[in-house]
């Protein structure tokens, strides 16, 4: 009989600490690995073949570890080496696992989400120079206007617990007026970096009640309960003990301390180097 495995996410740093939350809560009972590339994030300003080399990596770990499934809870790892692992990779790695992505999730979504048919979209420069959000929105909501903005001082705010600071808060400000001020009609503001829900609440006080501004983790973990009833061949190689492990290719002392921040609890990490 096949042996039975975790789910595996991954991030290039704490951001898919908020997908895992999510999943969590969704499926309590499921084993999930999580595995954070601490020590080459942030991954944002880096090339496609850079993410794609990086990402391909953690996969091939996961896989390693027994997960038949992984999550990129990623946009940046989802926008430039998802399908290109999906297409090239998994064919020769693994027939029968899976990779999965937090951008067409997000996008099946969105457009059901705005009443004014204009959405603005934040993330790092990788996954906004990539036009995955426009193209993939397109597909589903093909009347929806995306108006997109590139935030590359986040993640390092976020990371290095300085989003608070005033300084941060300028920056984050900024980068919020400078989407909005691209159409005074956007009603929706989607997060599109897992990082970036730990500024929800900050972000909400800069673009007042008419906006809603969108984190991606609960659509995600919506969207892979769908994915596991529809694909009962997969649900039934998923162990169900409700363990969650880390990993990080970071020192673990520093992990542990960022991803308790992050989920507000107790981490215990090994280490995992390339
Ligand atoms: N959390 C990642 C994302 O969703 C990227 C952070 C980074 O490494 O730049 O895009």
């Amino acid at each position: 009989m096949e042996k039975l495995g975790p789910i595996g996410v991954f991030d290039s740093g704490y951001g898919g600490l908020t997908v895992l939350a999510e999943l969590r809560k969704k499926l309590p009972n499921h084993d999930f690995i999580y595995f954070g590339d601490n020590a080459r994030a942030p991954y944002g300003n880096r090339s496609f073949d850079v993410v794609y080399e990086f990402t391909l990596e953690a996969v091939k770990f996961l896989f390693n570890q027994g997960c038949p499934l992984i999550i990129l809870a990623c946009n940046t790892a989802s926008a430039k080496a998802l399908r290109t692992i999906q297409q090239k990779d998994l064919p020769q790695l693994s027939h029968h696992n899976r990779v999965l992505g937090v951008i067409r999730p997000s996008t099946e979504v969105l457009g059901e989400l705005t009443t004014s048919g204009h959405v603005g979209v934040l993330g790092t420069v990788g996954t906004i120079q990539s036009e995955s959000y426009p193209i993939e929105l397109s597909k589903f909501a093909p009347a929806v206007r995306v108006y997109q903005h590139a935030c590359p001082m986040w993640v390092p705010l976020i990371e290095n617990q300085k989003y608070e600071h005033p300084a941060g808060r300028l920056f984050i400000a900024e980068d919020v007026q400078t989407v909005m001020s691209q159409h005074d009609e956007i009603d929706t503001l989607l997060l599109a970096c897992t990082h970036y829900p730990v500024l929800k609440t900050q972000i909400e006080g800069i673009v007042g009640p008419n906006v809603q501004v969108i984190s991606q983790g609960s659509i995600v973990a919506d969207k892979l309960q769908s994915y596991l009833a529809a694909h009962p061949e997969m649900e039934k190689r998923l162990l169900r003990n409700g363990t969650v492990h880390y990993y990080t290719s970071e020192t673990p002392q520093v992990f542990n301390e960022k991803a308790s921040y992050f989920l507000q609890e107790e981490v215990a990490a090994r280490h995992h180097s390339f």
